[in-house]
């Protein structure tokens, strides 16, 4: 393989350009050279954004380019599973966006065959490499707000929701679409696995489709039990129209950690001698945008490095196994207990 991993974009809608103009721009030892999406119109808009050698509406004929060494996945997670699965037979490596599939059996088997063909298998769950949840993560680690006992961690994203996102056999709904991030921040910040699940909501926003999509829910609040004690607290909403929002909070035995303002990009830590600290060497004008990046280059390095990539085929198959049993609580209205 050439020192420079030739990049295809497969799904060149909103999440999608933000990975395309990373790698076409921003990430080292990477070139976008090809792009695919079945919508023409969304094909052209991408094109206006970003130069490219090959224009594919078929991923599978994007596939047979032997010139192409990785794909990034952004279509709607219904499709993940076919298209990953494909990729890997053609030996691509793999960049896809959480969540990584709609169950647990698909996950399973995009793992499966992901290693079958030695390709590597990132997941997107960009906040592992945003810079003050990364920091928050050292502090927890560091130990200086004593033993973990609770997370609280919230989503709420501005815009309506794609037509997809209504049909939650397709998109899980929130749980899947909005807060697979703040399970996995869960699992990421405490190190441990979920055991049960609590989850109720309702659709407060799109009341237009409920006689079309009866189970569509817009809101939902999570509560969660860890297998060793901790506690976790989520929720999530979509279509809030006042700004993109996720916070975190960790509360230890001895202290606590807010990982704020996501424009800000700012934590402030609360130690038992009553102190409140914020670094100061965070610039105020950091956004998930660079976490973004981040990941990208990740991504690209655990290629030419064969290394393991920082959020794995597990990662996502965990976060997909909790959105599943947070959907069955929320449907069934009662608690689920997680297998691990
Ligand atoms: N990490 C994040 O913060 C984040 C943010 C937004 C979306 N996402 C994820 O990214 C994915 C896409 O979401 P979006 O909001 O960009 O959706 P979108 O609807 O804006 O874009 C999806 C694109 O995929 C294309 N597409 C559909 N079927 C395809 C196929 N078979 N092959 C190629 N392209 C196909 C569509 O034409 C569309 O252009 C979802 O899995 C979503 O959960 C992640």
């Amino acid at each position: 393989m050439s020192e420079v991993i030739n990049i295809c974009l497969i799904g060149t809608g909103r999440a999608g350009m933000i990975h395309g103009k990373n790698f076409a721009r921003r990430v080292e030892n990477a070139k976008l050279i090809a792009l695919c999406d079945p919508s023409k119109e969304s094909l052209e808009l991408a094109q206006k954004e970003v130069d490219c050698e090959y224009i594919y509406t078929d991923y599978q004929e994007a596939l047979k380019n032997k010139k192409i060494d990785a794909v990034v996945i952004v279509t709607p997670t219904v499709y993940h599973k076919e298209i990953a699965i494909a990729a890997a037979k053609a030996k691509k490596h793999i960049l896809c966006e959480k969540p990584l599939a709609i169950n647990e059996t698909e996950c399973i088997e995009m793992i499966r065959v992901a290693e079958e063909n030695q390709v590597k298998l990132q997941v997107g769950f960009m906040r592992r490499f945003d810079a003050s949840f990364q920091e928050a993560k050292k502090v927890v680690e560091s130990g200086v707000i004593g033993d973990v006992v609770l997370v609280k961690s919230l989503t709420h994203g501005p815009s309506e929701p794609k037509p997809w996102m209504f049909d939650i056999s397709k998109s899980n709904g929130p749980i899947g679409e909005v807060n697979s991030h703040d399970l996995d921040t869960l699992r990421w910040l405490t190190g441990s696995e979920v055991s049960s699940i609590y989850a109720i909501g309702g659709n407060y926003r799109s009341p237009e489709v409920k006689a079309d999509f009866p189970d569509y829910y817009d809101t939902v609040a999570m509560n969660l039990r860890f297998s060793d004690g901790k506690i976790g607290q989520i929720d999530g909403a979509q279509y809030v129209q006042y700004g993109y929002d996720a916070r975190t909070e960790i509360l230890g035995t001895r202290g606590s950690i807010l990982v704020g303002d996501q424009g800000k990009h700012n934590i402030i830590v609360a130690t038992s001698d009553q102190k409140l600290t914020q670094p100061t060497m965070h610039s105020w004008m950091y956004l998930f945008r660079e976490a973004y990046v981040t990941e990208d280059q990740a991504f690209v390095d655990c290629i030419l490095k064969d290394t393991k990539p920082l959020c794995t085929g597990n990662d996502g198959l965990m976060a997909v196994r909790l959105v599943n049993a947070g959907l069955t609580s929320l449907l069934e209205n009662r608690i689920v207990e997680v297998e691990n």
